[in-house]
């Protein structure tokens, strides 16, 4: 039966950063990200029925055929045994676009790998209102890219097996529980610092850590910073959670600039506009954290209440850098499939 599926899913930012990867996607450490609300993609999925032996596999992003992530979505589609009956009966056709400027430089598979596979499961017969279809829509996400089974949960998100955390997993995230009022409400302003795709990718940066020299001290601090911090969002410390936060920026960073084919993805707009941070936070005690992803932009992070403060920082100091671009974002609480 031919059918449309729609979902929207957030990206998420990860302040305990999953770096490093084994298996069949699973991680060398455990992560926690704060899911996001505006930075969000669309997927529409159209199953009509199928014309040839091998179903085909359309992907249109933003009116335009994508032909490489087609493929790597086809090729994802058919690894997953879930989507088997799917694809013996049905061609796929994906439509989907970003709520945030494609130039802008945020990590968009997170979010379209939560999309496509939510849809793909719903397509395949699971019902969204299944105790269990978010956990294993997580896990299949997470066979497309791992950050994205994240994209799940919110306002916190943990993903990795941890010693004695009930229910924890490599295979698929969690919802952390039990947070603090201090982190209810938490903004991300994201300083769009370079707009240009990187030049090395995400996947060839967790292959590096392979052979990394620092690996295995990396994979226990990310796993000692993830307890930390499960236990600093039910506490409400502002302090910990800050130097947790940026310690963890700055862990992965060191990785790139430390790994056999060494690389930095950091500019001096990105350490000019850390220095800032820092000396925002000594003159006036509010706060204000950075972390950053596998790229050279900016992400701030501050509690709600401090906005109006935060806001003549952002103008006075910050617009000198001819930013390309700043994105409001906060913390939510998924996606939504229908
Ligand atoms: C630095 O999830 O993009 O954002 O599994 O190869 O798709 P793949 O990698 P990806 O890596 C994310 C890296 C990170 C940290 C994080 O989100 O935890």
């Amino acid at each position: 039966m031919p059918q449309t599926i729609t979902a929207h899913f957030p990206s998420n930012i990860a302040l305990v950063k999953y770096w490093g990867k084994k298996g069949n996607q699973l991680p060398c450490n455990a992560s926690l990200s704060m899911t996001l609300s505006q930075a969000q993609t669309e997927v529409k999925l159209y199953c009509t029925e199928k014309k040839s032996q091998t179903a085909q596999i359309e992907y249109l992003f933003e009116g335009q055929t994508n032909q490489s992530f087609g493929q790597r979505v086809w090729r994802y589609a058919q690894q997953q045994p879930e989507f088997a009956g799917l694809l013996q009966n049905f061609d796929l056709h994906f439509e989907s676009k970003n709520t945030f400027p494609h130039s802008a430089g945020i990590a968009s598979s997170a979010s379209a790998f939560a999309a496509i596979a939510a849809t793909l499961l719903k397509a395949s017969g699971k019902s969204e209102s299944d105790s269990d279809f978010n956990q294993v829509a997580s896990r299949l996400a997470r066979l497309g890219s791992g950050s994205a089974c994240r994209s799940f949960y919110g306002p916190f998100a943990q993903w990795g097996h941890l010693e004695g955390v009930k229910d924890s997993s490599d295979e698929f995230a969690l919802p952390t529980t039990n947070i603090h009022d201090n982190f209810k409400q938490l903004r991300d302003t994201i300083l769009i610092v370079e707009d240009q795709p990187k030049k090395i990718s995400s996947s060839v940066g967790h292959g590096l850590m392979k052979n990394h020299p620092f690996a295995p001290s990396r994979f226990i601090q990310a796993n000692n910073h993830c307890m930390e911090m499960i236990s600093v969002l039910k506490n409400g410390d502002f302090e910990a959670f800050i130097s947790i936060t940026e310690r963890e920026a700055l862990s992965l960073h060191a990785m790139m600039m430390t790994s056999g084919d060494y690389y930095l993805l950091i500019k001096p707009d990105t350490v000019r506009i850390i220095e800032q941070v820092f000396q925002f936070r000594e003159a006036t005690g509010l706060p204000l954290c950075f972390t950053l992803d596998a790229g050279p932009n900016v992400h701030l992070l501050y509690p709600e209440n401090i906005q109006d403060k935060v806001q003549p920082f952002l103008e006075h100091y910050l617009q000198q850098y001819g930013l390309k671009s700043v994105i409001d974002d906060y913390a939510g609480v998924g996606g939504e499939i229908y």
